[in-house]
């Protein structure tokens, strides 16, 4: 195979779908690599690395587009990329699946596209689990921004000035991001809460050494589905739920949020009366700003004030740490195009039958695939 890899172009993305040591295992693959010049210079990968893994160096994406017989992306194009593709090509990336106006452009196009979103969260899947590899990013950097932003310090220290607490940190949603963010709050020496839907992940929490918070229980009140995601709550268990974040925000410094319900809107945890009986100084980092916000007063790629509290609304956190979350997104998909392509000649082989492939894959030779076909 032609893999191509051009530069990305969402404005602020500076990761990169392949880097020089997935390259190297790529053409030792009996692949060819064919990279877009600067492309990995967002995640400080140049292109002398890139050449000497073994890559060829085009001058642009047109280039790049107009050999590859598969391209790797971050962000899956955007109508204007999507012409230059060529009709056949193999795409792979972050693909926003839920985008029928794209899955409508590639299908025209002809052309087959995997959405690395839609992978299945199955074990044999976690090496190229791309939505984990870059949440437990977006964790640990929610926790550095809102220790750049709150203007005190994160653990307890004893000086001969007097003593200083410890601050204390609310992490709404424990997924992957949430239980990064508990991990790196704690590592920073504050206190640290957390609260989910789903009470499975109240040891995973525990294990960490934070407090889970739990919302009084009552019948029925199963957040979590069969495929062990996050689902609406009833109006009942919203409005408990409510009264305890309010309470507990009240007690905290910082509050990171992460909360996702997969295919809906964010569901608001953070009301503005909530905001409202925060501390001054407090801090919150909504990482769910891109579905909407877990709080409605979060600003895209805004860091805002509002009665007193620090909201800090970047929609791409993984970007900032852009050389590790490139070379880990690279590895998962490296991994995944493992079940694509002949390990010793590159030939391409769609394995069907594999559940993995058939979660994944949104457009085949031109036809739209329903979600898990
Ligand atoms: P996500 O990014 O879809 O959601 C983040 C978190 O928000 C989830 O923990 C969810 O329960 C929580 N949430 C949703 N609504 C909420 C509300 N109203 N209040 C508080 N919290 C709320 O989740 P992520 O991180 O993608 O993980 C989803 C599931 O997939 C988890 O069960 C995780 O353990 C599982 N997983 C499994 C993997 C595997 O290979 N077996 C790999 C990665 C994740």
């Amino acid at each position: 195979m032609r893999i191509g890899i051009p530069a990305e172009t969402r404005p602020g993305e500076r990761r990169v779908a392949a880097t020089p040591e997935t390259v190297k295992k790529l053409c030792a693959g009996g692949n060819t690599v064919l990279v877009q010049k600067g492309a990995g210079a967002g995640a400080f990968f140049s292109d002398s690395d890139f050449a000497a893994a073994g890559a060829q160096l085009a001058e642009t994406a047109a280039d790049v587009y107009a050999a590859a017989d598969m391209t790797l992306k971050v962000r899956g194009p955007e109508p204007e990329e999507i012409r230059a593709l060529r009709s056949g090509t193999v795409l792979v990336g972050l693909l926003t699946p839920h985008r029928q106006d794209l899955m409508q452009a590639y299908a025209q196009h002809g052309l087959t596209a995997f959405a690395m979103e839609r992978l299945p969260r199955i074990s044999r899947a976690q090496g190229m689990d791309a939505l984990s590899s870059q949440a437990n990013i977006g964790g640990y950097k929610a926790v550095l921004l809102a220790a750049h932003y709150y203007r005190r310090f994160f653990p307890m220290l004893m000086t001969a000035a007097g003593t200083v607490k410890a601050a204390r940190v609310l992490v709404l949603g424990a997924g992957v991001a949430g239980l990064q963010a508990i991990a790196t709050a704690k590592r920073l020496g504050s206190v640290v809460e957390a609260f989910d839907v789903r009470a499975a992940v109240k040891e995973q929490v525990e294990s960490l050494g934070a407090k889970f918070v739990e919302v009084p229980a009552a019948p029925g009140d199963s957040g979590e589905t069969a495929g062990g995601y996050a689902k609406e709550m009833s109006e009942d268990y919203q409005r408990r739920q409510a009264e305890l974040i309010h309470q507990r925000a009240q007690a905290a410094d910082v509050v990171i949020t992460t909360a996702l319900i997969p295919g809906k809107p964010a569901p608001a945890l953070i009301s503005e009366d909530t905001v409202k009986a925060m501390k001054l100084g407090s801090v919150i980092v909504d990482l769910a700003v891109e579905a909407g916000g877990n709080c409605p007063l979060t600003e895209t790629d805004q860091v805002v004030e509002r009665h007193g509290v620090t909201l800090v609304g970047f929609s791409n956190l993984p970007s900032m740490v852009a050389a590790d979350a490139s070379a880990l997104y690279a590895r998962n998909l490296l991994n995944f195009l493992g079940l694509l392509l002949d390990p010793k000649t590159g030939a391409l082989n769609i394995p069907m039958e594999d559940e993995i492939i058939r979660g994944a894959l949104v457009c085949h030779q031109g036809t739209i695939q329903p979600s898990g076909a």
